[in-house]
């Protein structure tokens, strides 16, 4: 049986049924005008119900999707479908846009997931280089192409909202979320961002799908937090503190945003940090003054996970602040019962104004009509040939080549043919870690598994036309080989958002021990990271290597990374951020100046091919 909540609802109100020709069905009619009948013609309750986005593991029941009139649904990391694959992931979106139609006005839902680098909650979807790879590449050609691929998988299973570009900007390498960035330069991000944008967004020509719409994330300033101003006790610097004064904001913050507005970014995501003593979500300056009145962004705003309640101590006051500060969407993503009782009793009492509400739903429904939602029959693929297609893989591939950034070459690279190579290391033969996080669970797998995906080691086998490739993991160290070349692949473990807050991010016991190995078994040595972000180095071992690459987390074509190590593709990337030698140093300010004034062991820009 239902419960109190579910009878008093909204299906006691008694509304007119529409009829088919109302203007809002008609795809002849310009979009402001079927907006401004939709609008006409909507009931509180189904306003509220535009302005909530519930994750899918906090439905109560499929059909409150109906009952709350929900606008949007999403899919929080690791949560997928019973079957997940596409045809699981297609079956599921579209139950859930079936239970939307059944609602008075029809309003297809946005279903939005977490597209970092790629649609990564599905095993043998492409999981292209996370974004400080691409941001290593500086290739706007290239990110704008990964963003359209992302695009046709995502089209492919029916999602059609991603929370991606991250226009964060890292300053402090101990933040478990430097990679989902491009760059600490405002230049670079906005450069990148844009065309991320422009490549997520566009219709594909050929197909029927849905334009896929972008989400730059996290309003405002986010990577600049400081260290150990958390207000989440778990974490470091995730959710915390910034400190940037105006002038900051308008140098280095808001150019990457006004950007992504200039690209049409159809929305933007606050993050769920402080900014000026209180939480950005709650901030009408930022939010209203700054970003729709002065950067003109027309599209919606959305807040983070939980981003309205977390940390506020009143549900009611924090759902006005945020709503008045110029919130159109609430991640919400469990209450939406709670929320709809809110807004109501709000819009009752006058605290928020309805034409408040009404630029709110006006700016989602516009988005929806863009994407062209009420009018595309979303016939998808029964076969889902674009997940893990042949050529997205061979674009994640060039990616990942793409990426990689020679930091040290006494000539060792490229490996010649006919060398012998020992390959070592924790990230050598393992997918999930060359993947990192977000990568079906929130937190990544640690582990050698993802159908289709090639592991580096695999790669330099599969590159080498003559060379003899061997792989010795760490618990077979007593062996007794003999090499030309070492090639040590080392790794950090996949980790999320403030869960990477680390305070010595560095080579791990177990890689320094590998390293070793392959220095006593070969005349020359290579080591790799595969990490996230900058690791913590040793001056004097590094003066002992012949070669080290940085090739971040490249994604499920570890070939890539091969091609570049036996030359079948040059190195061309640079450093998308300062590397630096100690602790002391953090944080880097975006012009390249060390918190102790030293200068950093490699300047963003730096490559030594
Ligand atoms: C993250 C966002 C993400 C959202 C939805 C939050 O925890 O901060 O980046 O888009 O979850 O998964």
């Amino acid at each position: 049986m239902f419960g109190v909540g579910y009878i008093q609802k909204p299906f006691v109100e008694n509304l007119p049924a529409i009829p088919e020709n109302a203007d809002y069905k008609q795809a002849s009619l310009p979009i402001e005008k079927r907006v401004d009948d939709l609008l006409s013609r909507m009931s509180l309750s189904e306003k509220i119900g535009q302005m909530s986005l519930v994750d899918k593991n906090s439905l109560v029941k499929e059909i409150d999707i109906s009952r709350y009139k929900l606008g949007a649904i999403l899919s929080g990391a690791g949560a997928k479908p019973k079957d997940n694959t596409a045809a699981g992931w297609t079956d599921m979106i579209s139950s859930y846009q079936t239970e939307a139609a059944k609602t008075r006005l029809a309003i297809p839902l946005l279903y939005g997931i977490d597209a970092n680098h790629g649609h990564s909650n599905i095993p043998g979807a492409t999981i292209f280089p996370h974004a400080i790879g691409l941001g290593a590449s500086g290739d706007s050609e290239l990110v704008e192409r990964v963003a359209t691929a992302t695009a046709e998988e995502l089209a492919d299973t029916g999602v059609n909202w991603s929370y991606s570009p991250s226009l964060d900007a890292p300053k402090d390498i101990r933040w478990g979320r430097v990679y989902e960035a491009f760059s600490d330069d405002p230049e670079m991000i906005s450069k990148l961002g844009s065309a991320y944008i422009t490549g997520i967004q566009k219709q594909p020509a050929d197909t029927a799908e849905p334009t896929i719409l972008a989400s730059a994330k996290h309003y405002l300033a986010t990577g600049a937090q400081n260290w150990g101003q958390s207000d989440n006790k778990n974490f470091k610097i995730d959710q915390g503190k910034v400190t940037a004064d105006e002038a900051l904001l308008e140098s280095e913050y808001l150019p990457p945003y006004k950007a992504a507005v200039d690209s049409g970014v159809a929305s933007i995501m606050v993050g769920l940090q402080k900014w000026d003593g209180k939480s950005v979500i709650t901030s009408k300056y930022l939010i209203t003054d700054k970003l729709k009145d002065d950067l003109g962004f027309k599209g919606f705003v959305v807040s983070d996970w939980y981003g309205v309640y977390e940390r506020a101590g009143n549900k009611y006051a924090a759902t006005v602040n945020a709503i008045n500060a110029g919130l159109d969407m609430a991640m919400l993503p469990y209450d939406y019962k709670d929320f709809e009782r809110d807004v109501t009793k709000a819009v009752g009492k006058g605290d928020i104004e309805a034409s408040r509400i009404d630029d709110a739903v006006r700016r989602i429904l516009t988005a929806k009509f863009r994407a062209g939602l009420f009018d595309k029959t979303n016939e998808i693929d029964p076969d889902h040939k674009a997940i893990g297609s042949l050529n997205n893989r061979l674009l994640a591939r060039e990616a990942a080549a793409k990426s990689a950034v020679l930091m040290k070459n006494d000539g060792v690279l490229p490996i010649d043919d006919d060398k012998s190579v020992l390959v070592v290391g924790s990230g050598a033969d393992n997918i999930g870690r060359q993947s990192g996080a977000w990568t079906v669970e929130w937190q990544g797998i640690d582990g050698n598994w993802l159908p289709g995906a090639t592991s580096i080691f695999k790669g330099m086998a599969e590159a080498s036309r003559n060379a003899k490739v061997a792989y010795v993991p760490n618990e077979q160290f007593n062996q007794n080989v003999r090499m030309d070349v070492g090639v040590a692949v080392v790794s950090e473990k996949p980790y999320a958002e403030g869960w990477g807050d680390t305070e010595k991010p560095r080579i791990s016991e177990e890689d320094l021990a590998a390293i070793e190995f392959a220095q006593s078994h070969t005349d020359k040595l290579i080591v790799v990271v595969v990490s996230g972000r900058p690791l913590f180095l040793d001056e004097q071992e590094l003066a002992t290597w012949n070669g080290l690459v940085a090739a971040w987390l490249p994604g499920s074509e570890g070939a890539g990374v091969a091609d570049v190590l036996f030359g079948k593709q040059p190195f061309n990337a640079k450093l998308p951020l300062p590397w630096p030698a100690t602790i002391y140093q953090l944080p880097i300010s975006s012009t390249g100046v060390t918190a102790d004034k030293t200068p950093p062991l490699f300047p963003r820009g730096f490559s030594s091919q």
